[in-house]
Order: C-alpha cells, then sequence, then structure tokens
C-alpha cells in the first residue's frame, strides 16, 4: 500500500513536472531554448550595405550595430529606396531576455499639415502635390531611429557603426541596373531639384553602370550624427539648412517640426498561425494586423485537402478582406483608436470567412464599403540581421515612392522622403500605389502616415526567420505568402523567389508576376469571377534569413528580383 502511494505521489509528481514543463516550452521563445546560432547572417538590398555589417559584427558590434551600419550604408548606396531623408521600422529581438519591441521611425506630418493639404479650392486632388518636391516631405525619422538603436541596443559608439556609411558617402559608389531604372523612371523630377540632380545625375541625365556617386554633404551630416547623435541632424546648422531649403521651394517645415520629432518603441504585433508564433510591424503600419487577419482567416479552412486553385482563391479572397479592412481602420495608434484585438482575434476572422464561397470570388463592391467622411516594389528597402548571440533585427525602411520626393535641400545631401502620400489624401482617393484610406488615416499635424511595411519574425520548432520585403501594397501580401513557404518547410531561397499574386480589395483584381499562375488556374480563377491582372514586371525585394534549429545551420536568401546579397558569417 505504502509503495503503491509512492509510486502514485511519484506519477502525480512526473506528470506535473511534464504540465510544467510543457508551459514552459510554449512560453518561452524557441530560440531561447535552442541556444546560440551557429553563424551570422546579414541579407540586404545592397552588397556594399551587407559588407558595412559585417565589417561592424567583426568589430565587436552585435545585430543592432550592425543594422545601424547596414541602415547608413542603403541611405548611402541604395538612395532610390530609404534614406537620412526617410523613415521605418525596425523590429528586434534582444536574445538575453528575449525581448522584442518595434522601434517606430516613421516620418511624422508637419505641424502646418492639415487634412485638406493636397485639394485645391473645389476639393480636387491636385495631381503629383503629395509625391514630387517638399511639400509632399515628412518630417524624417531615420536620423533618430539610428541614435536610438545605437544608444539603446548596441555595443559600439556611433563612430564606429556609422563609418563605413562615411567611407561610402565620401570615397563614391558604383551605379547599378537597379539605379540607372529607378532614376529614369523619376528623372523629371530629380531634374527640378539642382542639388538633387548634381547628386544624382551625371550632367542632368541618367548616370551609367559603374559610374561613381559621391556624397561628400552626406557623409558631413553622418559625422554630425556620429559626433552629436539626435540633436546632429533634428537642430543646429543641419536642421536650419534643410528647413530653409524646403521652405524656399515652397515646403511648410519648421525647426520646432524637427526639434520635437522623436522615435517610438511600440510593442510589435504578435499572433499565431498554427504552431508559429509570428511577429510584426505594429500601427502606423498597417502590416502586422493585416498579415495576422489574412492568416486568420486561411486557418479556418481544411488546407491539406484543397488543390491549388482553392488555395489561391482563399488566399486572394483572405488578401480582399484583410486590405478592406486597412483601408477602414487603420492609422497612426497615437490619433486614431484601432481595435486591434478585434481584427487580429480568430472569432473575427471566422466572421470574415464565413462570408467566402469556396467557388466564387467575392466581389469587393459586395463588401461593406469604406466610409467616406473621413509597378514598383525594388524602392523602399528590406534588410535582415542575426548574429551569433541570437539578436535579430528585421527592418523595413523607405522614402517611399523612387527617389522619394525628389528633392534634397541644398547643402544638405539629404533626399526628402515622399511619406505624405502615404496618408489618404482625399476620402476615397486612391494614393500612388492605389491603396485607399479613411478618416483613421487623414491628414493631421503630427501624425504617422498608415504604411504596409511588414518587418516580420516566425518563430517554431522549424526555426526562427526574419524577413521583409519593400513593395508598396503589395508588401504585405508578399510576407503572407513567405510565411506559407515557411510552414511548408521550404528554405528562404524559395520565399524570397517564387513567383508572386496579389489582390487589396480595390482595384477588383488578382495582380500577378509573370509564371505566378498555370494557364489551368488561371481560367479556373476566371472561371469563379475573378478579374486577372497580369504585371510585366516582377515586383518586391525579399530579404530573407532562416536559423534552422533542428538542422543546426543558418540560411539567408536575397530576392533574385534585385541587387542584394545574402551572407552568412
Ligand atoms: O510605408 C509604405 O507602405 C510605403 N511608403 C512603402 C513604399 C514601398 O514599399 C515602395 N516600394 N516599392
Amino acid at each position: 500500500m505504502m509503495e503503491r502511494t509512492g509510486v502514485k505521489a511519484r506519477r502525480r509528481s512526473l506528470s506535473a513536472f511534464c504540465l510544467c514543463l510543457a508551459a514552459v516550452l510554449l512560453l518561452v521563445p524557441y530560440g531561447a531554448l535552442a541556444g546560440k546560432p551557429p553563424a551570422s547572417a546579414i541579407a540586404t538590398a545592397h552588397p556594399l550595405a551587407t559588407e558595412a555589417g559585417f565589417e561592424v559584427l567583426a568589430a565587436g558590434g552585435n545585430a543592432f550595430d550592425a543594422a545601424v551600419a547596414v541602415t547608413a550604408a542603403l541611405a548611402v548606396v541604395e538612395p532610390s529606396g530609404s534614406g537620412l531623408g526617410g523613415g521605418g521600422f525596425w523590429l528586434l529581438h534582444r536574445a538575453m531576455d528575449d525581448f522584442q519591441v518595434m522601434l517606430d521611425g516613421r516620418e511624422t506630418a508637419p505641424a502646418a499639415a492639415h487634412r485638406d493639404l493636397y485639394l485645391d479650392e473645389h476639393g480636387g486632388v491636385i495631381p503629383g502635390l503629395s509625391i514630387d518636391g517638399p511639400l509632399a516631405a515628412g518630417i524624417p525619422g531615420t536620423p533618430a531611429a539610428v541614435v536610438h538603436l545605437a544608444n539603446r541596443y548596441g555595443r559600439l559608439p556611433l563612430s564606429v557603426s556609422l563609418a563605413p556609411a562615411i567611407r561610402l558617402a565620401s570615397q563614391g559608389f558604383p551605379v547599378n541596373e537597379g539605379y540607372r531604372r529607378m532614376a529614369r523612371f523619376r528623372l523629371s523630377v530629380l531634374r527640378n531639384s539642382p542639388a538633387a540632380a548634381t547628386i544624382f545625375l551625371d550632367e542632368g541625365k541618367v548616370p551609367e553602370v559603374g559610374f561613381r556617386i559621391r556624397q561628400p554633404q552626406l557623409a558631413e551630416v553622418l559625422r554630425a550624427l556620429a559626433e552629436k547623435g539626435h540633436a546632429g541632424f533634428y537642430e543646429g546648422k543641419i536642421a536650419q539648412r534643410l528647413v530653409e531649403g524646403v521652405r524656399r521651394a515652397g515646403g511648410i517645415w519648421t525647426l520646432a517640426d524637427l526639434k520635437n520629432y522623436r522615435a517610438v518603441e511600440r510593442v510589435p504585433i504578435r499572433g499565431r498561425f498554427g504552431d508559429v508564433t509570428i511577429v510584426s510591424a505594429a500601427p502606423p503600419s498597417s502590416g502586422g494586423i493585416a498579415l495576422l487577419t489574412m492568416l486568420n482567416i486561411l486557418e479556418q479552412f481544411q488546407w491539406g485537402e484543397l488543390d491549388s486553385v482553392s488555395r489561391i482563391h482563399l488566399m486572394v479572397e483572405a488578401m480582399r478582406r484583410a486590405y478592406r479592412d486597412r483601408a477602414q481602420y487603420l492609422g497612426d495608434p497615437d490619433f486614431t483608436q484601432i481595435p486591434v484585438r478585434r481584427l487580429t482575434s480568430l472569432d473575427y476572422a471566422a466572421g470574415l470567412a464565413a462570408s467566402i464561397r469556396l467557388d466564387r470570388a467575392t466581389p469587393s463592391a459586395s463588401l461593406p464599403g469604406v466610409e467616406k467622411g473621413g509597378g514598383h516594389g525594388m524602392d523602399t528597402t528590406h534588410f535582415s540581421i542575426l548574429d551569433r548571440e541570437g539578436n535579430r533585427v528585421a527592418a523595413t525602411l523607405s522614402i517611399n515612392y523612387p527617389f522619394g520626393s525628389g528633392f534634397v535641400p541644398p547643402g544638405t545631401g539629404v533626399l526628402l522622403n515622399d511619406e505624405m502620400d502615404d496618408f489618404s489624401i482625399k476620402p476615397g482617393v486612391p494614393n500612388v500605389y492605389g491603396l485607399i484610406g479613411a478618416e483613421a488615416n487623414a491628414i493631421a499635424p503630427g501624425k504617422r502616415p498608415l504604411s504596409s511595411m511588414t518587418p516580420t519574425f516566425l518563430e517554431s520548432r522549424r526555426g526562427i526567420a526574419i524577413l521583409g520585403t519593400p513593395g508598396g501594397s503589395r508588401i504585405i501580401s508578399m510576407v503572407m505568402l513567405a510565411v506559407q513557404g515557411y510552414v511548408a518547410g521550404e528554405p528562404p531561397e524559395v520565399w524570397v523567389s517564387r513567383p508572386r499574386f496579389h489582390h487589396q480589395y480595390l482595384p477588383d483584381q488578382i495582380q500577378f508576376e509573370p509564371g505566378a499562375l498555370t494557364n489551368r488556374e488561371r481560367s479556373r480563377l476566371r472561371d469563379m469571377g475573378h478579374t486577372l491582372e497580369p504585371l510585366e514586371r516582377p515586383y518586391g525585394n525579399m530579404q530573407a534569413i532562416l536559423w534552422d534549429i533542428p538542422g543546426k545551420r543558418v540560411l539567408a536568401a536575397s530576392d533574385p528580383r534585385g541587387e542584394g546579397s545574402a551572407g552568412i558569417r
């Protein structure tokens, strides 16, 4: 009897132990249990930026120092995509204590901005005003974010982590094909700004491949950041030149706008898809919420039993509904109440899924409208970093359109963004990516325009993925497709290269890259009532890393559509 009780007690304590262990395993992020990665990895849109990151890791920096180096290097060598005159989101994971945060360095609207800034006296949109020239520029956030990242999370002084970018800016870098394509696209706007034309063009023309772009003034700004931190950009001589240049050319910035700018730390959006934990961008990006809405909708269906056409159809229907909600509900969380918990809940997704028919497209016009009342894809940039301690950075940065507003305030070398176009400049009027919006994303002083940038971590027993991409409105659907690749056990090389399709509610069409849909899939989708819009050009420039924990290896890949590079060391 005694013995039996002893056995029972032992069994009980064993099962209690197992329960505790299971609970701990569920709570602890996968990386924490896996120890340290066997290598570091960096994937960026430019080989010189990837190299800048590795240089800073070799100097004793961590992933956050490397992120400072890469951000600044991209600002120099990929000026069409991001820069000190722009903003972005840096999703961070600190291995020491599994702390995760999103650093929000999104641009803000100047204090003199107002909801009708880009409308004429009859309420019509003035073409180009939110896209070209200084009135299109929000107050930049990237310099503030870089300083915050280095001071709060890095190990090295800015003088070390900014050194590669300062060198690249003063010695110059060779023009590549991607640069030429973007410069050709924005040629007339760049010509309108004499300071921009001097830096980015060769005697008013698109420079040839190999032509060296030198940016001594930008080097000076980077040195000021290294020496004086935040004040080096947002106060003093450089701030004065920025404001003078903007105002002289018709813009509305003030010194107070710059002085008041702060990067903000935000709690990332978190959710589950099967056994995968998704960690992604929080508002003022729509990325994390829309990504989870899509995945939650897909979770309502028996995926394993579906053929390829039904899967594409369901993904499209999930995209349609998530992009509709984006237009209706999302904006800067400091200005707008966003029902985050509802939008990311499985119950809510079940409601959305209930309106999906397996055999028919839902016309977007039949969904509740977005209340009035309130081809690109290589501009903007994403990079992913993993260091040997397990720290991670997924960062998507932007100046919006290729070469942003095309405007450089004289004497600064800083190319300004045109992120103001990401606001809903008039309810129901699409922005440059065809996205519409409502009250939640109307312009207001100090407000951050809604973004689609979706830097993301995926965590499960398969390993840890770090990924993201540029591509305007199509960013979120690209990341969703990459999640499917991760879940299917494919390597990052496949996620970044597979042809893509996209739907964004309005226009009501499936846009797809060459090779994304077979003839049979196309004709069956058409039969179901979908409108198909083949794209001539590929889109996106995804940079992804997988720490394959069971395989004890690190993989990294750079989208073959771009000219970036991924390294493992
Ligand atoms: O924040 C956003 O959503 C946009 N400004 C991103 C623009 C972009 O990705 C352009 N690249 N193709």
